[in-house]
């Protein structure tokens, strides 16, 4: 069993978007897959309240449920931590007990510091358990200026971002909004670029 979390404490960096998606798409492919929503404001869990989930939906209630993950979901291919919408322990647990972190950014130029903070705690941790990390441009829009400059700002950290971006789309609110994913519309692009960027994710564990 993988451990994959998306962490970005900066609110709204698309963790929970992605989260889904990618769940969604790992399932599809056949893997068992349990995801575990950390944010106290539980909008993974909220967005399965109609249980249209093809994956499990765990809620962490705190850090300690967390740190059981690894002997608790042991049965699962893969658990995908959906992380918090701002730093706390429940952050640092999933730090300490994952394989890879996935830091979702968007191009907005005020969103790049916060995850700074992610970079922080993986330095800070990196003592006693390096765990690899990547960035995932998410919300990525045609605007070549505000691209370049979060391509320049990820590479000073020194944290490979994939290649493979999530694009800023409507089919990603919509079905989000009704318990699905994108895998349940027809938007044939959307659903590529998650499939590619899964598969992306899958090899750094082959
Ligand atoms: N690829 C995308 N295209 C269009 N809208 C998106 C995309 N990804 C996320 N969004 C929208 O951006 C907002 C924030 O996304 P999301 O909830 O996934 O972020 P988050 O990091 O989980 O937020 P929080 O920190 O509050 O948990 C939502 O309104 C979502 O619908
Ligand atoms: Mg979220």
């Amino acid at each position: 069993m993988k451990i994959i979390a998306f962490l970005n404490p900066k609110g709204g960096s698309g963790k929970t978007t992605a989260a889904i998606n990618v769940s969604s798409c790992l399932t599809g492919s056949g893997k068992k897959i349990a995801v575990v929503d950390t944010d106290p404001q539980m909008s993974l869990t909220n967005w399965n309240k109609a249980e249209k989930a093809e994956f499990d939906v765990y809620t962490a209630a705190s850090e300690k449920d967390v740190y059981q993950v690894r002997k608790d979901l042991a049965e699962y291919d893969f658990v995908i931590i959906d992380g918090a919408g701002s730093l706390s322990v429940i952050t640092s647990a999933a730090v300490m007990v994952c394989d890879l972190i996935i830091i979702p950014v968007t191009p907005s130029p005020l969103d790049f510091s916060a995850a700074g903070s992610v970079v922080t705690v993986l330095e800070a941790q990196a003592y006693n358990r390096p765990v690899e990390a990547r960035f995932l441009i998410t919300r990525k829009i045609e605007q070549a200026t505000m691209l370049n400059v979060l391509k320049d700002s990820i590479a000073q950290t020194g944290i490979k971002p994939f290649k493979t971006a999530i694009t800023q789309r409507q089919s990603y609110v919509k079905s989000v909004m009704e318990g699905e994913s994108v895998f349940d519309t027809n938007d044939g692009a959307a659903k590529g670029e998650i499939a590619i960027l899964t598969r992306e994710i899958l090899e750094l564990f082959e």
